[in-house]
């Protein structure tokens, strides 16, 4: 595999070809190659993630007026605020700033679980498909999958799901949810499903986690807040760098044992950092003032995912839609062929398995963005499945 290749998994967990890095060689090649192809992209719109945003001028400003201290030495007056902040939003004890929702994750399974235990998630999970392996790597943790719609299992694949008390087998020990669900098109758990689940693995004597990377949009989505969410599990991890709009930083809640473990872990890991109030006071900020607006990122998706679901060909129900991300098939089409297509027009998204599409929209978009990929995507779909019909 060339040096600046990764793979990523279909969807139905199958093995996927490998695909250019984001960002780096695979933009200067399509870049030349539009020039090449004799059409230069009016403009440029970033659909491949929400964590593309650039942080406004608000949010630099209240970075460079922050307090800051020595978060490792633990006097940080900006990063204690959003620490105590987080702790009361989502109802818990404490809360530990990590450099990323990845290392959320990670420090929180180290916390809960022991070598050779076993992580009930989805298969679709980030905390399985994305983060390097983390799981066996930093926790010697094996997992047993769930394949439900979307994302999404329930009370009784968690019961099926459960180890016997015999030496043969890995302790049960984790329970994972993953709200939204990003490969599943950031779709949102029913709250009451997510206390079946719980309540299921608490029977067996399970711990609790959310990765809540974009539970903010969940929350924008249906109204319930972060505190109704998180009652339901022992800890919960949430992203400030992808929706919510700020540069970097992650937050894991928990009990004050939990955390104070977490914060062990941190260290471990590398990820304590020193003035890191400067990243704190722009998560701070993308609390005050970003969480109101998700809503228009939900609406404009719903709105391009209408105009994409109208195209021949495509597979899309607009029902699922239910959040910032929308996920689409074209059968019968190349995906990284469609990729490029788009991008060689200026609209940036990702192929994420057979013919299947992602693009996530964030604000970095505005309505006139979402107008232009409209008539990009349209008519880039309309003559491409045109000429192969
Ligand atoms: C559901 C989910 N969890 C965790 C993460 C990891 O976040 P980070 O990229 O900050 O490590 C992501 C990133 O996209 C995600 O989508």
């Amino acid at each position: 595999m060339p040096s600046n290749s990764f793979s990523l998994y279909t969807h139905d967990s199958s093995p996927l070809r490998e695909v250019d890095p984001p960002g780096r060689s695979r933009g200067v090649s399509l870049f030349l190659q539009s020039i090449y192809h004799g059409h230069m992209p009016d403009r440029t719109v970033d659909l491949r993630s929400d964590t593309v945003t650039q942080p406004t001028e608000a949010m630099r400003e209240a970075m460079m007026n922050a307090p800051l201290g020595d978060d490792v030495l633990g006097d940080d007056p900006t990063v204690i605020e959003l620490q105590s902040r987080c702790a009361d939003l989502f109802g818990k004890e404490a809360a530990c700033f990590v450099p990323s929702g990845s290392m959320a994750n990670q420090a929180a399974i180290r916390a809960h679980t022991a070598p050779g235990d076993e992580i009930l998630a989805h298969e679709f999970s980030h905390i399985y498909q994305y983060e390097s392996g983390a799981p066996a790597a930093i926790s010697g943790c094996t997992f047993a999958f769930f394949h439900g719609e979307h994302g999404m299992f329930t009370a009784d694949d968690v019961h099926s799901a459960i180890r016997p008390h015999d030496h043969h087998f890995p302790r049960s020990r984790l329970l994972v949810v993953e709200n939204t669900q990003n490969r599943g098109g950031g779709a949102v758990w029913p709250l009451d499903q997510v206390a079946d689940v719980t309540a299921a693995a608490r029977e067996h004597g399970l711990r609790c986690h959310l990765d809540g990377a974009r539970l903010w949009n969940a929350c924008a989505a249906t109204g319930v807040e972060p505190a109704d969410w998180a009652a339901h599990f022992d800890t919960v991890s949430s992203c400030f760098s992808k929706g919510l709009g700020a540069p970097v930083g992650s937050i894991v809640v928990g009990d004050q044992d939990t955390i104070h473990h977490i914060a062990r872990i941190r260290k471990m890991l590398g990820g304590a950092m020193r003035q890191s109030g400067l990243l704190a006071a722009a998560a701070l900020h993308a609390l005050d003032h970003h969480r109101e607006r998700l809503s228009e990122d939900h609406h404009r998706a719903k709105r391009l995912a209408e105009a994409i679901s109208n195209c021949p060909g495509v597979v899309l129900d607009t029902n699922t839609v239910q959040t910032n991300i929308i996920i689409f098939d074209v059968p019968g089409q190349d995906e990284n062929q469609l990729q490029e297509e788009f991008d060689s027009h200026g609209i940036r998204v990702f192929s994420i398995g057979p013919s299947r599409i992602r693009a996530v929209v964030s604000l970095a978009v505005d309505d006139s963005d979402i107008d232009y990929a409209i008539d990009v995507m349209t008519s880039r779909l309309t003559t491409l499945t045109s000429s192969t019909a």
